[in-house]
């Protein structure tokens, strides 16, 4: 069985072996620039641990699970721009560092050299596997609209919030664990367990990102601070925040986040001293504890070794309390 420090390195090295086409190397300078200033390396290594869980024999999933990460940057790249994010992995973002022109493209060609990358999935798995790949990939899409839609909502409703971040966030994870699964041989009804493993990991994952645009240590997080209250998010700590403060606090918050004019310091302050006094904090956390709990009720149904769930289990636990 593999380790997720043996995937991540498997990972790390199918990625830095990736060739280009060099005809233009200021397309390929931000994509060799984002894939090498580290990230956690997510979603291959879920999908190889799923993999894992089936079979010892890992290695035809490694470069389409490769795929996952190079299309999870794609999207990083266009979602700092749509952002307006200066600062990611403790390093400028690729539209501050080049331009939103260059950074537009060479997130263009990422989502291609991504499909190079599913498209060396065997025969006999290559059209379920891209399929699975492809309507995420839609989800994704939509749930960055509604992402940004709801910047300008005044009302945004906790069921709204929950299915934005299902499809900005959850379902790439899902189907990295799902896809993961079916290169390990898993019949559909133990791939939808891993789908559903995932897909409650990622509904975490993003909660607790949202909690650490605020409250994470900067240098470890590697992203502005308050970075979401600054563009008005509707993050699961503005809507807990809204339906639990008093209506004088509620006007406040709503006046905070109307698209004024503030000065951005002070903004994320003031937002920051409403989310304490209503111990937001506390509440997040659980709720991304739950989430991990009920990821877990997935995976224990799943049929394969209890032993060969370990490490599918330090790694979701990692991401709750990870500040990174
Ligand atoms: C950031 O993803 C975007 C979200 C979905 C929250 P990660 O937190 O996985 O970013 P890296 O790849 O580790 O930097
Ligand atoms: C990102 O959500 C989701 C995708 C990239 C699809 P965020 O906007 O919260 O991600 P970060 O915080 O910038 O990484
Ligand atoms: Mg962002
Ligand atoms: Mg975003
Ligand atoms: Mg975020």
């Amino acid at each position: 069985m593999y380790s997720q420090e043996e995937l991540k390195s498997l990972v790390d090295n199918t990625i830095t072996a990736l060739s280009y086409n060099m005809e233009a190397p200021e397309l390929i300078d931000p994509v060799k620039y984002i894939l090498s200033i580290g990230g956690k390396r997510l979603r291959p290594v879920l999908a190889l641990m799923s993999c894992n869980l089936f079979t010892d024999n890992i290695e035809s999933a490694l470069i389409p699970a490769t795929g996952l990460e190079i299309f999870h940057n794609f999207t990083l790249i266009h979602d700092d721009i749509m952002d307006q994010a200066p600062v990611r992995r403790n390093l400028p973002t690729v539209h501050h560092r080049w331009n939103v022109n260059q950074a537009i493209l060479s997130g263009d060609v990422m989502a291609f050299v991504a499909n190079e990358c599913f498209l060396k999935t065997p025969q006999h798995l290559l059209s379920k596997v891209f399929r699975v790949f492809n309507k995420a990939a839609v989800e994704v899409c939509v749930g960055q609209q509604l992402d940004m839609d709801y910047e300008r909502a005044t009302f945004v409703t906790h069921d709204e919030y929950l299915r934005m971040i299902e499809l900005k966030t959850a379902v790439l994870i899902a189907i990295s664990a799902k896809i993961g699964a079916v290169f390990g041989g898993a019949d559909d009804e133990n791939s939808d367990l891993l789908y559903e493993f995932g897909r409650n990991l990622g509904m975490a994952f993003q909660i607790q990102d949202d909690l650490l645009d605020t409250y994470g240590d900067i240098k470890v997080f590697g992203k502005t601070s308050g970075g979401d209250i600054i563009a008005n998010k509707k993050t699961f700590l503005y809507i807990e925040a809204i339906e639990r403060a008093s209506p004088s606090l509620r006007n406040k918050l709503r006046e905070l986040f109307s698209g004024k004019e503030y000065d951005p310091a002070t903004k994320v302050k003031n937002v920051t001293d409403i989310y304490d006094q209503l111990g937001i904090k506390r509440i997040t956390e659980n709720v991304a504890r739950d989430y991990i709990k009920s990821a877990f009720s997935y995976l224990d149904k799943a049929e394969s070794g209890k032993d060969r769930k370990t490490e599918l289990i330090r790694l979701a636990d990692s991401l709750i309390g990870r500040e990174t």
